[in-house]
């Protein structure tokens, strides 16, 4: 096989799975056999496989004009329609929108943007960003400097010295051994500590994902979000909010920051921004953030060949009237909810926690429930366990032994049923027993 699959070992086996189709949740492979992904591809086909109205404003476009740039003097229509719709809906908007091929991209030029709005304002030696271990923000160089997990690092060259992390809120796991939306927010004051560590006049800026994705589905505390973000204004330091994963309904909300009142200066988007039907992405910039740029008599010089794609951008802005005319985040804060409580209902001495925000779920497998004490990685368990549903018909993700489900949002009750009846006959077979004996 001559394609390179990202993070596939080499020892792995050549073509395990050839998906050749997808109508709704269920896609299916070369063979026939189908399969209901609960991962929504990598937590993004939010309108579901297949559908016409994308299909259809794609090859509209395609036939009009597939692509022209945004550089310069130039524009093209659907680029303009889905910046202002996109604009209009930025949580204290309206701001502007830089168009990206994908995430990772989004959040390089939300941290280019953060850093050159400081040196506009003559405080060229605020470059400094602060992060959150066990955070995702992509693989390239600025976006992985930004990223919590060392391993992804490694063999890379040095760490770059402007990024530093802070821990996350891993409730289950919290490190000041407080419960959950009664603590004292901890996590939240570790960032202050650290802008006071680092000297906040050399700090530009401060990203997180409103629900960690990658890092394991990690919810917020109620005040947590509100409070890093006034910490962000005392201190003169933008917040970015990657938006990645939970925008366009992923939580129940069109975006994560919604559910909790936020207003972050730069927000980065992608994956469900299409629905994954083509590649886009997207920064979103506050104006207020915006101003320096617009008085600078330079140029911002950033951009990339795609940005502002017309097929993309057209397939995006179909892609947001489905979202809202379906209102989808309402279908996912009620069908999570639902795949929540069905989780939480099954009884397995591995299964140390079920947590989620709308159709964005985790569940944390344990060797012991009572101490929290995790599997050995060495016998991986997670791994084992969405082997064995994949096995069943069932495509769900193993971030080490948190397995998360993040399925489509046209998810219907009855799929989730078979979600969790497969996991849960799974969790009997692969997992129940293997505990600490
Ligand atoms: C929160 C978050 N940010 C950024 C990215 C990177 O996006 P991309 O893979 O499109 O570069 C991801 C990808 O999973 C993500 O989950």
């Amino acid at each position: 096989m001559y394609l390179v699959r990202p993070f596939s070992e080499p020892g792995n086996p050549e073509a395990t799975v050839c998906i050749v189709s997808g109508r709704g949740c269920l896609v299916r492979d070369d063979g026939g056999r189908e399969y209901l992904d609960a991962n929504a591809g990598l937590w993004l086909v939010n309108a579901g496989y297949g559908r016409p109205e994308l299909l259809a404003a794609a090859t509209r476009q395609l036939e009009d004009l597939a692509y022209f740039p945004v550089f310069w003097g130039f524009t093209n229509p659907p680029a303009l329609r889905l910046a202002s719709r996109l604009a209009e809906l930025m949580p204290g908007g309206p701001g502007r929108v830089l168009f990206t091929t994908g995430g990772a991209e989004a959040v390089e030029t939300a941290i280019k943007v953060a850093r050159r709005y400081h040196f506009l304002r003559g405080e060229p030696e605020r470059t400094g960003i602060i992060a959150r271990h066990r955070a995702y923000h992509g693989l390239t160089g600025t976006a992985l400097a930004a990223g919590g997990f060392p391993a992804y690092k490694e063999g890379f060259g040095p760490p770059d010295p402007d990024f530093s992390h802070i821990p996350p809120p891993y409730c289950y796991r919290c490190p000041w051994e407080q419960a959950k939306d009664c603590c004292g927010l901890e996590c939240a004051h570790a960032l202050e500590a650290e802008l006071r560590r680092r000297g906040p006049e050399r700090v530009a800026a401060f990203v997180a994902e409103p629900v960690a994705g990658v890092g394991g589905v990690l919810v917020p505390p109620q005040g947590y979000l509100p409070a890093v973000q006034e910490i962000c204004r005392r201190y003169g330091v933008l917040f970015i909010a990657d938006e990645i994963i939970t925008g366009f309904g992923r939580t129940g909300r069109l975006f994560g920051v919604n559910h909790w009142g936020v207003e972050p200066d730069l927000m980065c988007l992608a994956k469900g921004l299409t629905s994954g039907y083509l590649p886009l992405g997207a920064c979103l910039i506050s104006e207020a953030v915006w101003k320096p740029f617009a008085e600078s008599p330079s140029a911002f010089r950033h951009g990339y060949t795609y940005s502002g794609h017309a097929a993309a951008c057209a397939v995006g802005l179909r892609n947001l009237e489905l979202i809202l005319d379906e209102d989808l985040p309402g279908r996912s804060a009620r069908l999570g909810e639902y795949l929540l409580n069905s989780l939480s209902a099954l009884d397995h001495p591995a299964v140390g926690e079920v947590r989620g925000l709308g159709l964005m779920v985790g569940l944390e497998l344990v060797a012991d429930r009572a101490t929290r004490q995790p599997f050995d990685p060495k016998r991986w368990v997670g791994w084992e366990l969405q082997e064995a549903c994949r096995r069943e018909g069932v495509l769900l993700r193993s971030l080490g032994d948190i397995i998360s489900l993040s399925p489509p949002l046209v998810i219907t009750e009855e799929q989730i049923d078979l979600v969790v009846a497969v996991l849960d006959r799974c969790l009997r077979t692969e997992v129940d027993g293997k505990g600490l004996s």
